[in-house]
């Protein structure tokens, strides 16, 4: 009854519609129909504060279905498909010989899911606009109540906002392309056909994170993995199970139980290690879980990992953990008590020109990160997708972990603390349990700045909230060479910082006013990584090693040579790495020998090594000895 009277008052609306369309022009002047501003406004995607409960941890382990492959989809560029007049998320589908709907999804074309939409059809390569997925659902919602099932829609990442509806109606909001959120649909579920709709749009905005400016393709859609996840009715939300800061035996963590009975019984297992806790959560659902084992520590060298199992009277996960301990001593960096020199390599997460999204995907990237004789990536300027850093646990890279908070970011704009935060903690929520990540970048390159200081000093401070057993690093802007042939780092943000990053490209943008050996960078009593520094070439061509507008491979193997004598230098330098690994896309980088990519890779985009490539193999080879 209800869902007929539902589809009377929507062909009601429609003829009511198809009259306004008629006149639009009329009302909005001839160049065709705009939503009224009031009904843009109300209908624009919520901010971030809105976003879904805490997305669950350790999705492998979880009773789960994968939505991954063909969705249909409606191509949406000037965004006003989310407005009550276009209403693309009623999903209207004709009946009857009279009716059509342009804003539905008969007939439509597909989009693969994993995938950014861009690089999947040509006339969506330089789309920055709206695209609705639609899929449908076939659930058996009675057995899952009889059984008191819980289910959620979990989303590895959509950029660069995401609104969420089933059968009609939304579920929620979420802003930020590079953090998993998730909804709860139990009961939003019909029985048999349910139909799930994506608005994913990857417009730009001034109060983005990233902004309106960044060197990188912005590739939008569901580019990442999507799951239905289906919980008991008391489940296990999340728990943090690493060492605690300072030791290398003892277990500091704790277990959130989240649903109708939270205050259950938890227990924590490592057979191998004879470990198995017991304990109790509050009314909460939180647990303390507090252990001591002789753990052999996960380092690169030996990234040991141990079969951890969490598990209540109705739930139960398990996961390989490793457990190694971090540090800062002065200017220097500690893993499992020894100073560690960070041999890295930047790069972003795209692989044959498109956006990457797959175990494969990050599986070739970390090879080729270890191929160069890398113990360390920076994952370049957003948290990749979550295959990347269960890879690194696994291959032994330790891993820089970063929220877009990229150079102009509008610190002063309403919402923006609480947006930043947010996104903070969908990172660390997702990766705590890494041994491999052992930094959380706050920040790339943001300038100085009243607002900028006071946000990104409590954004260090929250991050240490959310997680001691890590070290908070930012990339900075490097200084200038002064007369006196030094560099000098005086940005007010490293007091807020463990180990500070410099992006310095002397040698490129900055020629060098004299050589590099004579370069002295002053001491600031942390460790230093030089977390970027690099130079462009085409691969395949090749002339002088002393013309920069050359674009040839030999300046830019010259350009390492003379950087390196330099590094060689910094007493307390901890780490470098270059920028970048692998060409990749880029819309500010239009010249003709570029074509749309940025080319300070050590490889092209295709994976071929350009004359560079040996010159840091070599030099991480020397440093290994
Ligand atoms: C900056 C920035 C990178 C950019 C690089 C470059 O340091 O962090 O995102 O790609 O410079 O100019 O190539």
């Amino acid at each position: 009854m209800a869902i007929r009277a539902e589809f009377a008052a929507v062909r009601l609306l429609r003829r009511l519609g198809a009259v306004l369309l008629a006149c639009a022009p009329l009302l909005a002047g001839a160049q065709g129909y705009t939503p009224r501003p009031q009904e843009r406004a109300a209908a624009a995607p919520t901010s971030v504060a809105e976003a879904a409960s805490a997305p669950l941890t350790n999705l492998p382990a979880r009773q789960r279905r994968s939505l991954n492959g063909t969705w249909q989809a409606l191509v949406d560029p000037y965004a006003d498909g989310i407005s009550q007049w276009k209403a693309i998320w009623k999903d209207q589908t004709a009946t009857g010989k009279t009716q059509f709907f342009e804003y539905g999804f008969d007939d439509s074309v597909t989009l693969e899911v994993p995938g950014d939409f861009n690089t999947q059809r040509p006339d969506l390569m330089w789309l920055e606009g709206s695209v609705w997925y639609r899929k449908a659902l076939d659930y058996d919602v009675a057995a899952a109540r009889r059984a008191g099932r819980r289910l959620f829609v979990h989303f590895g990442g959509a950029n660069y906002r995401a609104d969420v509806f089933l059968n009609g109606q939304k579920l929620g909001s979420h802003e930020g392309g590079f953090t998993p959120f998730q909804f709860e649909m139990t009961d939003r579920l019909q029985q048999g056909d349910n139909r799930l709709l994506v608005h994913v749009n990857n417009q730009r905005r001034k109060d983005g994170i990233p902004a309106l400016g960044f060197d990188w393709f912005n590739y939008g859609g569901l580019t990442r993995d999507v799951d239905l996840v289906e919980t008991p009715s008391t489940y296990i939300q999340d728990y943090f199970i690493q060492l605690a800061p300072g030791s290398q035996r003892r277990v500091d963590g704790w277990v959130k139980l989240a649903g109708s009975a939270p205050g259950q019984p938890v227990r924590v297992r490592i057979a191998e290690l004879n470990v198995d806790v017991r304990a109790q959560a509050d009314a909460n659902g939180y647990a303390p879980v507090r252990f001591e084992a002789p753990f052999v520590l996960w380092s690169p060298a030996q990234p040991r990992l141990y079969k951890v199992q969490v598990s209540t009277p109705d739930d139960a996960l398990e996961e390989d953990i490793g457990f190694r301990s971090l540090a800062v001593r002065g200017d220097e960096i500690l893993l499992n008590g020894e100073p560690v020199f960070l041999r890295g390599v930047n790069f972003h997460e795209e692989i044959d020109g498109r956006r990457a999204h797959s175990k494969a995907d990050a599986r070739r990237m970390l090879q080729h990160a270890k191929d160069l004789g890398a113990n360390f990536v920076r994952l370049a300027h957003y948290p990749h997708n979550e295959h990347v850093a269960r890879l690194a646990d696994r291959m032994g890279l330790l891993v820089w972990e970063e929220i877009p908070v990229y150079q102009g970011i509008d610190f002063a704009a309403p919402g923006m603390q609480a947006k930043l935060a947010t996104m903070l903690a969908e990172m660390i929520g997702r990766d705590r349990n890494r041994a491999a990540v052992v930094m959380w970048s706050i920040a790339n390159e943001t300038s100085p700045g009243a607002e900028r200081n006071a946000a990104l000093s409590a954004l260090a401070q929250r991050a240490r909230e959310l997680d001691r057993s890590r070290l908070v690093a930012a990339a900075l802007y490097a200084p200038g060479i002064d007369d006196g042939h030094r560099v000098a780092v005086t940005d007010p943000l490293v007091a807020s910082l463990d180990v500070v990053g410099v992006n310095e490209y002397f040698g490129w943008y900055v020629p060098w006013p004299v050589e590099p050996e004579q370069v002295v960078w002053k001491p600031f009593g942390k460790p230093l990584l030089i977390t970027e520094f690099g130079a462009e070439a085409r691969h395949g061509h090749h002339g002088a090693d002393d013309v920069a507008s050359a674009w040839n491979e030999e300046f830019q193997a010259e350009f390492y040579r003379k950087q390196l004598r330099m590094l060689a230098r910094i007493p307390f330098l901890r780490g470098s790495a270059p920028w970048v690994l692998m060409d990749f896309r880029s819309p500010v980088r239009m010249h003709p020998f570029q074509a749309g990519y940025n080319r300070k890779g050590l490889l092209s985009e295709r994976g071929e090594r350009k004359l560079a490539w040996q010159v840091m193999r070599d030099y991480y080879a020397e440093s290994e000895r």
